[in-house]
């Protein structure tokens, strides 16, 4: 079994990530921490509550931090920055208000506590969002470098961005602390960035499939992603057919089945904090001949068959009447 938290920002794609993390067989999801990103932090804690309530799940969440860890807010304001696009973040899911309350412990200090703990030496942290929260829970004990056994996060891009032409925006929204977790001396870090995910991306006929499995997590699937293709934003040109990339699940797909990831290396890491055009930017150091010390294993590429594959074994499940048999 594969045991996990999950540090998120729910957003649809966190969703998908919360699902398939808590229902797929070979994951245990331990606890859901949230953290102020994709929408401010009431609603990411909200939502995260909503959508395990909505499949049955009982996990406990915690929430964390409610901006990022130097700046007063995100680089730039929500409101301008989603201007081009109000309708891609919607501040609740829709889905049914939660009935499940969230624990009254800090997200920071459950982190701790996890992986302080040494019955917990195999318990892996995805993060999916801002790295507030982990950046903060490293600051304040740092021997979680040493046991936390590793750290899986969806951020950054190798080439290119999102949010700006440079930058991911979970990197980009708190940039000190995504280049303070590169530079804390984690035992592994695995990065999912735009790269890998850009290359699996869903479409209208995975809407179809997922609906047709006729369980919670296969109906709020299938809507949220025919949301993210009906507001996806790349022209019809560049694409063989209507879809959209789902960042964040391909980190527990990854957990479960390493090679839905198809290239990748390992590669000295950091995080751009300063630059002008470049604020956020993952920097991976490719030059064979660098001395620069290796920090973070970087995916380029992912297999879409795999992803939906692992996908559909999960939200097959419904943890009222168990699997739903094909
Ligand atoms: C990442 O940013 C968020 O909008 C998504 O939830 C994902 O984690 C993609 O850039
Ligand atoms: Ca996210």
């Amino acid at each position: 079994m594969i045991r996990l938290v999950l540090d998120c920002d729910p957003g649809t794609d966190d969703a998908f990530a919360i699902m398939l993390a808590a229902l797929h067989p070979a994951t245990e999801l331990m606890a859901v921490s949230t953290v102020n990103g994709n929408v401010a932090l009431p609603h990411t804690t909200e939502n995260a509550l909503r959508v395990l309530d909505h499949i049955g799940a009982q996990v406990p969440v915690f929430a964390g931090a409610d901006r990022p860890l130097v700046r007063a807010d995100l680089p730039i304001p929500r409101d301008v920055l989603n201007a081009d696009n109000p309708k891609f973040q919607v501040a609740e899911l829709a889905l049914p208000p939660s009935r499940t309350p969230v624990q009254d412990v800090p997200a920071v200090r459950m982190l701790i506590d996890t992986f302080l703990d040494p019955a917990n030496a195999d318990v892996a942290l995805v993060a999916i969002g801002p790295l507030t929260n982990v950046a903060l829970a490293l600051e304040q004990e740092p021997r979680l470098a040493e046991r936390i056994p590793r750290l899986v996060l969806m951020g950054g891009a190798h080439v290119g961005g999102n949010v700006t032409s440079t930058a991911e925006f979970n990197l980009w929204a708190d940039p000190e602390a995504a280049r303070a977790v590169f530079t804390a001396g984690l035992r592994e870090i695995v990065v999912l960035p735009l790269d890998a995910t850009h290359s699996a991306p869903l479409t209208w006929a995975d809407c179809d499939a997922f609906a047709d499995l006729g369980t919670p997590a296969g109906e709020a699937a299938a809507m949220f992603l025919r949301h993210r293709i009906a507001q996806d934003q790349t022209p019809d040109g560049l694409k063989a057919e209507p879809s959209a990339p789902v960042h964040d699940p391909l980190c527990v797909a990854y957990l479960i089945r390493p090679d839905v990831i198809t290239s990748g290396g390992a590669f000295p890491v950091t995080v751009e904090t300063t630059g002008e055009l470049t604020l956020g930017q993952l920097i991976v150091d490719t030059r064979p001949w660098s001395k620069a010390p290796v920090t973070a294993t970087v995916a380029f590429s992912a297999a879409v068959e795999v992803f939906r594959e692992v996908l559909m074994e999960a939200f097959a499940h419904d943890l009222g009447t168990g699997p739903t048999p094909p």
